[in-house]
This record gives C-alpha cells, sequence and structure tokens, in this order.
C-alpha cells in the first residue's frame, strides 16, 4: 500500500486539496494521511465542512497577527514530529504559503519525498507576493514531483532544469473545486437584496499589500462606487486585524459597500458565479472567476497567472490609488471591453486536475 501524506492551513489551499483528498481516498491501491497545520482557523474550518473533509492530525498553529517566525517554527517542528510517526512514501504540499513550504522542509529533512501541487507559478520576484514567490521557488527546489497546473507552469520548471519526467501538466484543482461548490439554483441572502444592481466583489489580503497600499487601493474603490449608484460591493473581509481596520476605516459607512465576515466557500464560489465584476489580490480568485466567467480586475503589481491576462479575462490595475480608478471605471462604463473579458477562456483547466494527479502518483508505483 502506498501511503501519500497531504498536508495544508490555509483556506486556499484546503479548497485546492480538498478534491485530492477525495481523489486519492477512493483509490484502492493508495493509504491517505491528512493533517492540518491550522495555519488559519475559522477559514480552514469551514472548508473543510464544505468538503466534507476530517483530517488525520490538526497541529493547531494559528495565532492572532502571527508572523512567518510564528508560523514557520511551528509548522517546521510539527510536521517532523508527524512525519517521523506516519512514514509516508510522498508527502503533498500545495503552492506557495509558509505552511507548504516549512513542511516541504521537513519533509526535506527526513528524506521523504515531496509532491508539489500547483508547481512552477513564478513571477520572478521574490518581494511580489511576499513571501509566496520566495516559497514556491523553494519549494520546487527541494520537491521530487511536479503537479503544474498550466504549460506556462511546466516550461518555468523546464527552464529551470527539473526533469520532464518529473513533470505532470493536470490543470488546477481549484476548478475540480467548483464542481463541489457551484449550483445552478443557487439562491442566497446577499443576492436577494441586490435589486437589479450591479454585484461587484472584493477581496484584498496580501501581506505586501497591507498599511498605504490596501489604503490606496481601497480610498479608490470607495470613490468608484460613489459614482455608479447601479453599482453594490459585497467586502467578505479577510480576519487579519490589519485587513479589517483598514476596511472599516476607508469602506465602512457607505450603503452600497457591504462589509462582511469571510463567506464559506460554498456560498462565495456562488455569489461570485452571480457575480458583475471581480477586485482582488487574492490568486485562486484569478483561477475561479474566468472559468465562471467573471471578469477579474488583480489588485497587485505583479501576477503569476499570465495565462489569464494572456486570455482577456484578467486585468492587473497594480496598487495605485489612479490605477484601480482607471481600471474600475473603465470595467463598470465600456461594454465593449467588459464583454470581451466576459467572453474569454478559461486557462485553468478541465475539473480533472485531481484524477490526473492521483492517476500520475499511483502511476509511479505501479512501473
Ligand atoms: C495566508 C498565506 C497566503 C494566502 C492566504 C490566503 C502565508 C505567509 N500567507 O495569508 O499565501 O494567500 O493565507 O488567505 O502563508 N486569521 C484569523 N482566522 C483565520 C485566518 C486568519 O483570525 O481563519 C487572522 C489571524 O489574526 C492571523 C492573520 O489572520 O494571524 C493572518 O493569517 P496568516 O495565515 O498569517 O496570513 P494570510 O494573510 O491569511
Ligand atoms: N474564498 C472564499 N470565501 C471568501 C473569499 C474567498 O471561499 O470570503 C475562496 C475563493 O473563491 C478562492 C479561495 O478562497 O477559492 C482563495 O483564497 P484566498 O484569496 O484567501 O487565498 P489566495 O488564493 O490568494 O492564496
Amino acid at each position: 500500500m502506498y501511503k501519500v501524506a497531504l498536508v495544508f492551513g490555509t483556506r486556499p489551499e484546503a479548497i485546492k486539496m480538498c478534491p485530492l483528498v477525495h481523489e486519492l481516498r477512493s483509490r484502492p491501491d493508495c493509504e491517505t494521511f491528512v493533517a492540518v497545520t491550522g495555519q488559519h482557523r475559522e477559514m480552514l474550518g469551514e472548508v473543510l465542512a464544505v468538503f466534507g473533509v476530517t483530517p488525520d492530525a490538526d497541529l493547531d498553529v494559528m495565532t492572532p497577527r502571527q508572523t512567518l517566525f510564528d508560523i514557520t517554527e511551528r509548522v517546521l517542528s510539527g510536521m517532523r514530529e508527524l512525519l517521523i510517526r506516519e512514514k509516508p512514501d510522498i508527502l503533498l504540499v500545495h503552492g506557495d504559503t509558509t505552511t507548504s513550504f516549512a513542511s516541504a522542509l521537513a519533509a526535506y529533512y527526513l528524506g521523504i519525498p515531496v509532491g508539489h501541487v500547483e508547481a512552477g507559478l513564478r513571477t520572478y520576484d521574490i518581494r511580489s507576493p511576499y513571501p509566496e514567490e520566495f516559497n514556491r521557488q523553494a519549494i520546487d527546489s527541494l520537491s521530487d514531483v511536479f503537479f503544474a497546473p498550466t504549460e506556462t507552469a511546466r516550461g518555468a520548471l523546464l527552464r529551470e532544469g527539473k526533469r520532464p519526467e518529473k513533470i505532470f501538466v493536470t490543470g488546477n484543482t481549484e476548478i475540480d473545486a467548483l464542481k463541489y461548490t457551484v449550483r445552478a439554483g443557487y439562491t442566497g441572502g446577499l443576492l436577494e437584496n441586490l435589486n437589479g444592481q450591479r454585484l461587484v466583489i472584493m477581496t484584498a489580503h496580501r501581506r505586501e499589500n497591507l498599511g498605504e497600499p490596501m489604503r490606496r487601493m481601497f480610498r479608490a474603490v470607495r470613490r468608484v462606487v460613489d459614482e455608479h449608484p447601479d453599482v453594490t460591493l459585497v467586502y467578505p473581509v479577510h480576519p487579519n486585524p490589519a485587513v479589517r481596520e483598514a476596511a472599516d476605516e476607508i469602506l465602512g459607512g457607505h450603503s452600497r459597500i457591504l462589509l462582511t465576515d469571510p463567506l464559506d466557500a460554498y456560498r462565495f464560489h456562488n455569489l461570485m458565479a452571480r457575480a458583475y465584476l471581480v477586485l482582488t489580490d487574492s490568486g485562486g480568485i484569478q483561477e475561479s472567476a474566468p472559468s465562471l466567467g467573471v471578469p477579474v480586475i488583480v489588485l497587485r503589481d505583479t501576477t503569476e497567472r499570465p495565462e489569464g491576462v494572456a486570455a482577456g479575462t484578467l486585468l492587473v490595475a497594480g496598487t495605485s490609488e489612479q490605477g484601480v480608478y482607471d481600471a474600475f471605471t473603465l470595467l463598470l462604463g465600456d461594454a465593449e471591453v467588459y464583454a470581451a473579458m466576459a467572453r474569454a477562456e478559461n486557462p485553468y483547466g478541465d475539473g480533472f486536475a485531481a484524477r490526473r494527479i492521483a492517476d500520475a502518483l499511483l502511476a509511479r508505483i505501479n512501473n
């Protein structure tokens, strides 16, 4: 029996790894061990509930206003104990979080092979996104097998000297996750209160945007909403206290800006499927919104998802007040630009990435 350990700790990792947990648990020649670090607490719990996944171990590392030191130290030592005890044949980590980096490092120190799901994304600027670009490059430097979501990601890995037989192009499991969450007949409280208005959704949480960049983006957004009485903006605010303070200060008290707690993946994906437009600095939303036909304004200076820009579904606005104001105004006012973005194709897969990852993993042991 081939023993696969999977580890994740934050909301996006959980959304993208749960479809793989289900897929691997359905394979008779595979035993799974699911560890969560609890880097996120409430947001992780919500995803596990939506996908019906019960972890085998929980490191429970989260503290309010945690630093990168806190997360790295706790995950590294916690995963060391778990991996020594469980002795998996391989550890699967996802993407670019500190949970994934510290877990991959623990496995590497113990001589346990690492499989990287969502390998090969790059901005080549280790300060943007921070610390994710460092994390993903570091994870790829110590991984043994690479599950690249796109040909672009595979190309980056090949240019960095990874062996072609170790790289599998699978699509992104974010698209798999939508099959669990998006429902044609969904109706929800927030949708019922729209009264024919255009629904714009926003999210923002990146570490490098905390402070002044986030404040100036929020000022731009408030100005544009003020100028468009037919727009309602829903912003599920990340629980990071630094994000909440800025959101309350600049976006609070507006009749058409609704600041809510984070929505669980079921409610968020269904709301997004019905949105006119999304503004975000999120990675996962840059993948899922295009597959739902919803244009995305990227509130960042860089993106590791160039396929979405090339396909015309993502518009990178930067983080200046004028850049965000101009991009948001353009998409609300120019029907042709909007229609072209809403028509563009989803480059992130067909929803069968988890199956391809499981096939590739298990073929390795059967050969
Ligand atoms: C983390 C990841 C980032 C990912 C993001 C997804 C790192 C360094 N960052 O950033 O790559 O894009 O998750 O959302 O790995 N908090 C809660 N409850 C929760 C979750 C967070 O209260 O369920 C609060 C805590 O005060 C915590 C803070 O948010 O200290 C920040 O969480 P943290 O995981 O350090 O950073 P994120 O910005 O969420
Ligand atoms: N998401 C969610 N509820 C929210 C906001 C986002 O379920 O209130 C989902 C979103 O659809 C995507 C994932 O969370 O699937 C992205 O997570 P996040 O933006 O926190 O992280 P990133 O992708 O930037 O690492």
